[in-house]
């Protein structure tokens, strides 16, 4: 018979304060939730529909950042999947790192990274300018009316 060993990490009963650690396993199945129909959805729509994957190209994102429900469907899908992402990595490194002083860096890494791509991303969707005025009209799409 296989014995399961106890967790290293103790048990906690808490009694004032917001216990993060349950609401942190509330987001991870909530956002699950939420991620099955945004990720399927954006697969459905980008790969499938139409002329499906072969229809993807610098226009088709540039069409996509131009309609604002694309936008509010990606932004909303890049946060809830980096916030996902990185607890759940929080997650591993809570249960399999056993110094201290490296945790650390772990959970900073983890939260650095998913902060600079959610705010780069976020960016991105809602500046995102496929013809910007006054470009070099040979740098720009043949699409652009500047060309
Ligand atoms: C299809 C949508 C998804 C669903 C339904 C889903 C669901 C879940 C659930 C319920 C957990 C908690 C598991 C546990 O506590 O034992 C989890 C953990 C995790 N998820 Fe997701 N997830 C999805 C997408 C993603 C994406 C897109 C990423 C990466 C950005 C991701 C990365 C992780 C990681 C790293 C963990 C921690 C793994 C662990 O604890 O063993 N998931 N997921």
């Amino acid at each position: 018979m296989t014995a399961i060993q106890a967790p290293r990490t103790p048990a906690v009963t808490r009694r004032k304060g917001t216990n993060w650690e349950k609401w942190g396993w509330i987001y991870m199945r909530a956002s699950g939730v939420l991620l099955v129909v945004l990720i399927f959805g954006h697969l459905f729509v980008n790969l499938m529909v139409g002329k499906g994957v072969s229809a993807i190209d610098f226009a088709f994102v540039g069409g996509k950042y131009a309609d604002p429900f694309w936008q509010v469907w990606d932004c909303v899908m890049l946060w809830l999947a980096l916030i996902h992402g990185a607890n759940g990595m929080r997650t591993l490194v809570n249960d399999y790192t056993t110094r201290p002083a490296m945790a650390k860096v772990f959970k900073w890494a983890l939260f650095l990274s998913a902060a600079v791509l959610i705010v780069l991303g976020t960016l991105v969707i809602f500046t995102f300018d496929p013809c910007p005025a006054g470009a070099d009209p040979a740098l720009v799409a043949s699409f652009c009316a500047t060309r």
